[in-house]
């Protein structure tokens, strides 16, 4: 929790309003904002019966469930009973049909090469890749973790898991080898899957390499299976480690999908919290696969003619949800690409989207910003007129961004999408219906049908229009997690005690007087950088286990590109002196301990930090002095009231 006395403030107002275009509308899945306001009705009038409706109408199941939910407080369970396969419904289903030799997969790698797989050739290598899976001793309800670069491979070998009923778990390829290895050991995983190296930038990532180093320490591991990517050289260790192109040739190309209930847990995705331990967050598979098929159709307004693209990478959870398994659950074709935006040039998202005709672009605010800060010229330089619908996730987006977006990417013409939802949700909570929902930039506007979110106050009462609170969820939904992996206590501590019987997101938003919703950020010890959260704690944590470090606090402060930076207030153990090069060397440790991305972007050295009397550290002081705000805050609780002054003069 902030240490500060109200749950947030509300500053931002923003009156403008988009209608969505006529014939946007006319076409759309939801015409009407009249069809939404009935559909959400319909929906909490019997939230059960609805969900059931989706489940049965958008998915194939092998046996029907005989209950809908099952909520024993804060545990739920979604269509019991039932059993079903992901890759079955994301594959198999589509092959009896004209999608048989449609694009399920675009895919192009950063040097330029281009693989398409369409969805019988796709289904092909799930069920080469499934064969060996079996093969290197993976069984149903076993974990694998996946640690690769954006191939086809990747989205292959989740579809293989879930084809023979192993979980899987990913591992974001920026993540250092440290936290591979604490993952691994987390899930207790028998086979982890990477690559040689992935292209990043014009240069290479060495996964491989990472993945030796953590396998020194991950005693459950029995093999690694090797995707050649890069070509680059690579230890070998005999007996473990196998090339993944040599097992699929000795394989056959049948493998048929395995039932499970519909509670089998399908993955788990580690993500940030607010002790220094990331947290397996478990999705199962009925519920989460009926909530981002059904958010995929509704929200991206998702035909058969569209070529949709999502740019997140797959190892978040924006890219299980909606680069892999709510599109191709839909018969729809996914885009990937491979590398980083600016690689050759600056303009390499927008040929993309000229050479596929992309129709449906989902990406972040931080790469709109950055896009924005590269200048107009780049995306002018191509066709972008195939775009007829454009989407963000990952953080609150600022209105001049969203009207840039619309205005230079869109031609305003396209509807805008800003989805708020979280690893743990599974799939998207508040977005708008793209041909229903007036927008407002910044506003994630309304919930789906079927999600129940509120605004309330630190009892649980509902706040008024324009007031801050805590944003919460009364009720719950299909693709909600369903525990933290190994740590149900820590779950039910985590999600569900702020406030009984609700979910607690952790983010502060407010209701305008026309119910849109606009989230302000975290409200706990949790920072959003670039789109991706990370827990101060575990980047303190890091910091602490450098020799020199006695004490450190991480806190965020704005800025321009990311959003959020990281600013950390270091002091130092006797003997150890401040210095540039110490700098350095503690962004470069935490860069081992965690991955590049979690780099604090400033540090300063300081011999004290503010703290309460009971020597808790006083963030908020600590946030306006990054910022360089002064403190206008209460400061009577203080212990030593020099150590302010102090911090200010600590060089940044
Ligand atoms: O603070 C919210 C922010 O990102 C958090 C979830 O992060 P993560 O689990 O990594 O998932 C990111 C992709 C779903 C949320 O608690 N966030 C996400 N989307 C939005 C957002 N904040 C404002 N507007 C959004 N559209």
């Amino acid at each position: 929790m902030s240490d500060s006395g109200t749950v947030i403030e509300s500053v931002l107002q923003e009156r403008r309003k988009f209608p969505p275009p006529e014939k946007f509308a006319a076409a759309a899945h939801i015409k009407s904002f009249d069809e939404y306001k009935k559909l959400y009705a319909e929906a909490a009038k019997d939230p059960e019966a609805f969900w059931a409706t989706i489940a049965e109408k958008e998915l194939t199941w092998f046996r029907k469930w005989d209950r809908v939910l099952e909520w024993d407080v804060p545990f739920a369970k979604w269509f019991v009973g039932g059993t079903l396969n992901v890759s079955y419904n994301c594959l198999d289903r589509h092959l009896d049909g004209w999608r048989r030799n449609k694009a399920a997969l675009i895919w192009e790698g950063e040097p330029g090469d281009r693989r398409t797989l369409t969805y019988h050739e796709l289904h092909r290598e799930v069920c080469r890749a499934a064969n060996v899976l079996k093969a290197l001793g993976v069984k149903k309800g076993d974990r694998v973790g996946l640690y690769m670069p954006l191939v086809p491979e990747l989205a292959i070998a989740m579809l293989a898991c879930t084809r023979i009923g192993a979980t899987h778990s990913i591992v974001f390829g920026g993540f250092s080898a440290e936290a591979v290895r604490d993952r691994m050991n987390d899930a207790q995983a028998k086979l982890v899957i990477t690559a040689d190296g992935g292209y990043r930038r014009g240069g290479t990532v060495a996964l491989k390499d990472a993945v030796d180093q953590a396998m020194t320490e991950c005693p459950s591991v029995e093999h690694v299976l090797v995707v050649k990517r890069t070509g680059q050289d690579v230890r070998w260790t005999e007996g473990r480690d196998r090339w993944w192109h040599d097992e699929v040739a000795k394989v056959d190309s049948k493998c048929e999908a395995e039932p499970v209930d519909s509670e089998h847990p399908l993955f788990i995705l580690y993500t940030s919290g607010t002790t220094g331990r990331p947290k397996g967050v478990v999705h199962t598979t009925g519920g989460y696969l009926t909530h981002v098929t059904y958010s995929s159709k509704l929200v991206f307004d998702l035909k058969d003619t569209d070529t949709y693209w999502c740019t997140a990478d797959i190892g978040w959870v924006t890219g299980h949800s909606y680069v892999v398994y709510g599109p191709l659950a839909n018969g729809a074709t996914s885009v990937m690409y491979e590398g980083a935006p600016n690689t050759p040039q600056p303009d390499r998202f927008w040929e993309i989207v000229a050479r596929y005709g992309v129709t449906i672009l989902y990406t972040a605010p931080t790469l709109i910003r950055t896009v924005i800060k590269w200048g107009a010229q780049w995306p002018e330089k191509h066709d972008l007129s195939s775009l007829r619908l454009l989407g963000t996730v990952g953080e609150p987006i600022n209105p001049e961004a969203w009207m840039w977006y619309h205005g230079k990417i869109g031609g305003e013409r396209c509807p805008i999408v800003d989805t708020w939802w979280q690893t743990e949700t599974g799939g998207i909570m508040i977005s708008p219906l793209p041909g229903a929902t007036p927008t407002k930039p910044g506003s994630g506007t309304l919930p789906l049908p079927g999600i129940f979110p509120d605004v309330v106050d630190r009892e649980g009462n509902s706040v008024g229009p324009n007031q801050g609170g805590l944003l919460v969820v009364r009720k719950p939904w299909p693709g909600m997690l369903r525990t933290i992996y190994g740590d149900p206590d820590r779950y039910v501590k985590q999600y569900w005690s702020e406030l009984p019987g609700n979910y607690f997101t952790g983010d502060g938003a407010r209701r305008d007087e026309d119910g849109y919703y606009w989230v302000m950020g975290r409200i706990d010890d949790v920072v959003n950088v670039s789109g991706h959260r990370l827990g101060t704690m575990e980047v303190e944590s890091a910091l602490v286990a450098h020799r020199s470090v006695a004490e450190a606090a991480v806190v965020d402060r704005p800025d321009e590109l990311k959003g959020q930076a990281l600013a950390a207030f270091v002091t130092l153990e006797g003997g150890y002196q401040a210095s540039e090069d110490l700098k350095k060397e503690l962004r470069d440790h935490v860069a081992k301990e965690i991955g590049a991305f979690a780099k604090p972007d400033d540090i300063r050295f300081t011999d004290a930090l503010p703290k309460t009397r009971s020597g808790k550290i006083m963030r908020r002081l600590l946030r306006d002095i990054a910022a360089g705000r002064d403190s206008a805050g209460d400061t009577t609780t203080l212990e030593d009231y020099t150590v302010l002054a102090r911090l200010r003069e600590s060089e940044e």
